[in-house]
């Protein structure tokens, strides 16, 4: 009822969830994200090839359109966009949208490129959809942060909801490329929140004072499983990701992001955890 109303008197919020696809629960909680927070829900489905790197997995990247249809519906979406390669990219295109400084570490430095390719079709998906909400997964802290700052300085009037990572029970964090995983290397995988998770401990408890005592702690768990490579295991303030000198109080922060990057076999995992100083309550 209200969302008629809504449409009828031109007011209707548009939250937009946009997404590669081969939807899983932590898609699923973006987009009851966007039913609870707007009007219409609007789903995009799109593997976009400029954000993949010549030897990535674009060709690979797992599809399914018909069951991310009936994800889709289940919950609750008003409108579901799978546009062509074609129909994003029509030839020639010769303009990108290039968000520099906190695109250039993390995974910025490892996958050159890669965030002009988010920040361009992102923008030209809004501009398609012109949402008033636009909801994106925490797992991909770096993104967020990233589109965060290109609406910023682009005054594109849209809300940038975060939300939560969505784990398996055994901490998994949820990914679309988790299926490339062999019984084996999944087990390994969990090594990754396992760490997170000591890491998070040993600031609470005050064992782990400085950024050093963090890099080396992730390292150290990391190097538990056989397959593991790492790519970065870092923690940097969050959201400018400036990233921490060696000896550097991890006190003098508010909000924190410890952030890892690891390959098995040839899958490579992201996942992250937020530390974020609780408010002292006021006295008065
Ligand atoms: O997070 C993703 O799935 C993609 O990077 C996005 C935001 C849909 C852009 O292609």
């Amino acid at each position: 009822m209200r969302k008629n109303q809504a449409i009828r008197s031109g007011e209707a919020v548009v939250g937009f969830v946009p997404t590669m696809g081969y939807l899983h629960q932590g898609h699923a909680s973006l987009m009851q994200a966007a039913r609870q927070q707007s009007d219409i829900v609007v789903l995009s489905i799109f593997v976009n090839p400029i954000q993949f790197g010549p030897n990535e997995d674009f060709d690979s990247y797992p599809r399914d359109e018909e069951r991310d249809v009936e994800t889709a519906r289940t919950e609750g979406v008003d409108i579901v966009f799978i546009p062509s390669v074609q129909e994003m990219y029509p030839q020639p295109t010769q303009t990108t949208i290039a968000v520099s400084g906190i695109t250039e570490r993390l995974c910025g430095a490892s996958r050159p490129g890669h965030f002009n390719g988010v920040t361009t079709v992102v923008s030209k998906l809004f501009n398609i959809v012109q949402p008033q909400k636009a909801f994106f997964g925490m797992k991909d802290a770096q993104q967020v942060a990233v589109i965060q700052q290109m609406v910023h300085d682009l005054n594109m009037p849209i809300d940038i909801v975060p939300c939560p990572i969505v784990r398996e029970e055994d901490g998994l964090a949820l990914s679309s490329r988790n299926v490339y995983l062999s019984t084996e290397l999944r087990e390994e995988a969990l090594v990754l929140s396992q760490a997170l998770r000591a890491a998070q401990e040993a600031v609470d408890s005050g064992t782990a004072v400085t950024a050093d005592d963090i890099r080396r702690l992730l390292r150290e768990h990391i190097g538990t499983a056989a397959h593991a490579v790492i790519d970065y295991a870092e923690i940097q303030a969050f959201p400018s990701l400036e990233p921490l000198a060696g000896d550097e109080p991890l006190q003098a922060y508010e909000d924190l992001l410890i952030a890892l990057a690891v390959k098995f076999g040839k899958t490579r995992l992201i996942d992250n955890i937020r530390i974020q100083k609780m408010e002292v309550p006021s006295l008065v």
